[in-house]
């Protein structure tokens, strides 16, 4: 008899990444450049971001049918590429689904874990961590640090305008961007950290901006290509792993606007087509019909 509690995965599916707007694309960009024969499905809850100031409850049910919808494509890998819920929801997530499925946060950790060391191989040393609201608020980079090194020390910074910022289309030229980044870094800047996570996945977007805010000789860690990494760990070890010609990349996203288009075709150096529209009271509908 067939386990129907274990899905039927096989290489040819494609992974699902998702995230509540924009800043997952960063994940794909690292899936692309490292797996280019996978096929991607991406979905963007545009219409309900941020997630980052939001409750932890809000977060893990908007999450749970954002995750519902993508299963529903029958992936062979979902990526939670949304540092909020891989920070306030993933418990539940992993016990509510049977495809495997990875956050970005446990990897950014052991990547900011690493380079610290190796700049400083003993004794107490600090990261610096900025993050959206409620990331910051569940202490789960701190937990999963001292996790990995208890003499390691987070100093963590929330950074809530960066997000609409992002979504906005701002880039890291913009003036704007350039004095909120200073007023949210300078804080950071003081403590020197060994490295600085990028704990959003929006935040990449900005990277050059937020290296130049931050002191000389922090490095910064972008949980992004990490992820990537374990993805393909993940799917090696599955015996999943596709090859063979270019995989290709779909789109969701629950807002009706141009902007996704736009911003992702800059994002990715490459066209991304039209996402395609998912109403967000229907996934909202048939989650309530399948609790
Ligand atoms: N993608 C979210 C994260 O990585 C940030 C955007 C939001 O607040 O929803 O935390």
């Amino acid at each position: 008899m067939p386990d129907e509690s274990k899905p039927n995965l096989h290489a040819e599916a494609p992974i699902a990444v998702y995230d509540s707007g924009l800043g997952g694309l960063t994940v794909v960009r690292a899936i692309m450049r490292l797996m280019p024969s996978e096929s991607i499905v991406y979905f963007g809850d545009t219409a309900r971001v941020p997630y980052g100031n939001k409750s932890a409850r809000t977060v893990g049910l908007f999450a749970s049918q954002c995750l519902q919808f993508l299963a529903r494509l029958h992936p062979k890998i979902m990526v939670v590429a949304c540092n909020t819920v891989s920070a306030t929801a993933m418990p539940a997530l992993l016990r509510e689904f049977t495809i495997p499925l990875y956050g970005v946060l446990e990897p950014g950790a052991a990547a900011a874990v690493r380079i610290a060391r190796r700049r400083f191989p003993a004794g107490d040393c600090s990261i610096g961590l900025i993050a959206t609201e409620a990331t910051v608020a569940s202490r789960a980079y701190p937990m999963a640090i001292s996790r990995i090194d208890q003499h390691v020390h987070v100093a963590a910074r929330a950074c809530p305008l960066l997000v609409p910022l992002i979504e906005e289309g701002r880039d890291g030229d913009s003036p704007l961007v350039k004095i909120v980044l200073e007023e949210y870094i300078d804080p950071l800047r003081q403590i020197s950290p060994a490295a600085l996570i990028l704990g959003c996945t929006h935040y990449p977007i900005l990277s050059d901006a937020i290296a130049a805010a931050a002191s000389p000789d922090t490095i910064l860690v972008d949980s992004a290509a990490e992820t990537a990494a374990l993805v393909r760990n993940r799917l090696q070890s599955l015996e999943l792993l596709r090859t063979g010609s270019a995989g290709k990349l779909s789109c969701y996203v629950t807002d009706q606007g141009q902007r996704f288009e736009a911003i992702a075709s800059r994002f990715l150096s490459r066209p991304v087509g039209h996402p395609v529209w998912v109403d967000p009271e229907s996934i909202e509908t048939s989650t309530m019909e399948s609790i």
